[in-house]
Parts: structure tokens; C-alpha cells; sequence
């Protein structure tokens, strides 16, 4: 079950993250590196990550043409990401193209490819604000699928997706596409500024492929000691 969750290395040194994935990478399946880190240390945090024996979830949301984001599709999959994430409303051939470029380079290299999960609907964006800002006169869940479907059939490994909408999306992509989801809160944690939270092991339950937990973790006292409290919560999801 600890290949399932996600630790978000959401600090701004390279000293923090070593510091943290030092007392976690044998607790839990793999760090993600999100803007902040990567713009704040570039892209040495990866192999410097991986030296320490982590996994690593790139998660830089890229969203350009389809060229752009697929030669730098290439460079990611060279640096032996395990995981890495683009936008779905970057259309269809934006998606396709990455996922070609990713197996060419993959199979070149040898190595395991990296899973390409698309981003749909961000969870702070509300449905008022979809419609009147984002323009989109849709329920959110709908186009969250819509984009889900999109994504598969571009030939991309899953979604990250709020943990609400786990059910619908695994309805219409079947029981192998790739399910991500943040906003996930232990009862024993605050829930910060997320708004629609879930515990781990309803996650579990509710189907989830990957669990991403950050402060819950990385601003407890004792990292390890909550990583291993938040997988025993993952595994009573098998037996409950
Ligand atoms: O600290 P916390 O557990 O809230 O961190 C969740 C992580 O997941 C953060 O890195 C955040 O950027 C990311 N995320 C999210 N909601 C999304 C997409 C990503 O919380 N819809």
C-alpha cells in the first residue's frame, strides 16, 4: 500500500526536500516535485531525489503546443521521471504527441516509461467560477470526465482528480486508468485550505490509484511516523 502514496515535496530548498525525503523514502512509493521546488533549485532536485532512492512525480502541469510540450515530454522521460503531469485541455494532439515522444524515448533509453497524467479541473476552481471566468457552461464532474476520456483515448496513463470524482471517472476510463488525488485529509490532520477533502481510506476505497498528501506529512512533527499512520489508514480500506 505505501507504493500508493505520494509524499508533495511543497518546500522551496533543495536542504528541505533532501531533509525530508531522507527521513521518508522508505515509508512511502514516491515524492512530487511541484513548481515551487523545481523553479526554486531546477532540475538536479530530481536526480538528487532519486539518488536518495525516491521515485519521482514531476508535476510542472505543462500546457503549450503540442510540439513544446512533447519535445519537453523527451527531456522529462530522460531524466527517468516515474510520473509526470500535462493539461487535458491542451487538446488531443498536445496529449498524443507527448505520449508517442515518451514511448520513442523510453523504448531508445530501456527504460520503464514515465505515466503521463493530465490534469482536468483544478479543485480550487469552483463551479461558478468554471462558468463565469473559464467559460465553460458544463458541472464540473461532466467535463472532469469528458476530459478523463479525452486523455485515455490520447493514449495517456490516467488523471489527477479531486477525490469526489474518483467513482464517475473510473465508470468511464475502467478499472486500469491511472486515478491521482490530492485533497486527502486523516482525520487526525487539519485540512489547511483544502475544501472538498477525504480521508485515505475512503481514497482507497472510492478507488484510487495514487494518493498525494503533503502538510499532513510534511509539517508533522515526526514525517515518518505520519506516512506510516496515513498507509495503516490505506490498508483498513482492504478489510473494511
Ligand atoms: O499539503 P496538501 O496535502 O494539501 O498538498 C496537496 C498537493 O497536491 C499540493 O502539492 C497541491 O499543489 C497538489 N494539488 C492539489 N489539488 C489539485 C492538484 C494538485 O492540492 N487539484
Amino acid at each position: 500500500m505505501k507504493e500508493k502514496l505520494i509524499v508533495a515535496l511543497d518546500v522551496s530548498t533543495r536542504k528541505e526536500a533532501l531533509q525530508l525525503a531522507e527521513k521518508l523514502w522508505d515509508s512511502v512509493g514516491a515524492f512530487k516535485i511541484g513548481m515551487q521546488l523545481y523553479n526554486s533549485e531546477g532540475p538536479d532536485i530530481i536526480k538528487d531525489i532519486q539518488e536518495l532512492g525516491g521515485k519521482v512525480f514531476v508535476d510542472l502541469k505543462f500546457h503549450d503546443i503540442p510540439n513544446t510540450v512533447s519535445q519537453t515530454s523527451r527531456v522529462i522521460t530522460r531524466r527517468k521521471a516515474f510520473m509526470f503531469s500535462i493539461h487535458a485541455s491542451g487538446g488531443m494532439e498536445m496529449m498524443k504527441k507527448s505520449a508517442c515522444a515518451v514511448r520513442e524515448v523510453s523504448q531508445e533509453l530501456g527504460i520503464m516509461k514515465p505515466l503521463i497524467i493530465a490534469i482536468t479541473v483544478l479543485t480550487s476552481i469552483n463551479q461558478e467560477v468554471f462558468e463565469n471566468e473559464v467559460g465553460i457552461e458544463k458541472p464540473i464532474e461532466e467535463q472532469v470526465v469528458n476530459w478523463a476520456r479525452l486523455a485515455q483515448e490520447a493514449g495517456l496513463d490516467g488523471v489527477v482528480a479531486s477525490p469526489k470524482e474518483i467513482k464517475a471517472i473510473r465508470n468511464a476510463c475502467g478499472p486500469d486508468f491511472v486515478i491521482v488525488t490530492p485533497g486527502i485529509r486523516p482525520l487526525w490532520a487539519t485540512s489547511n485550505d483544502q475544501k472538498r477533502v477525504m480521508t485515505p481510506k475512503q481514497a482507497v476505497k472510492e478507488g484510487a490509484t495514487y494518493l498525494v498528501v503533503g502538510r499532513p506529512i510534511t509539517a508533522h512533527p515526526n514525517p515518518g511516523e505520519a506516512a506510516r499512520k496515513i498507509v495503516e489508514e490505506m490498508e483498513e480500506a482492504l478489510y473494511a
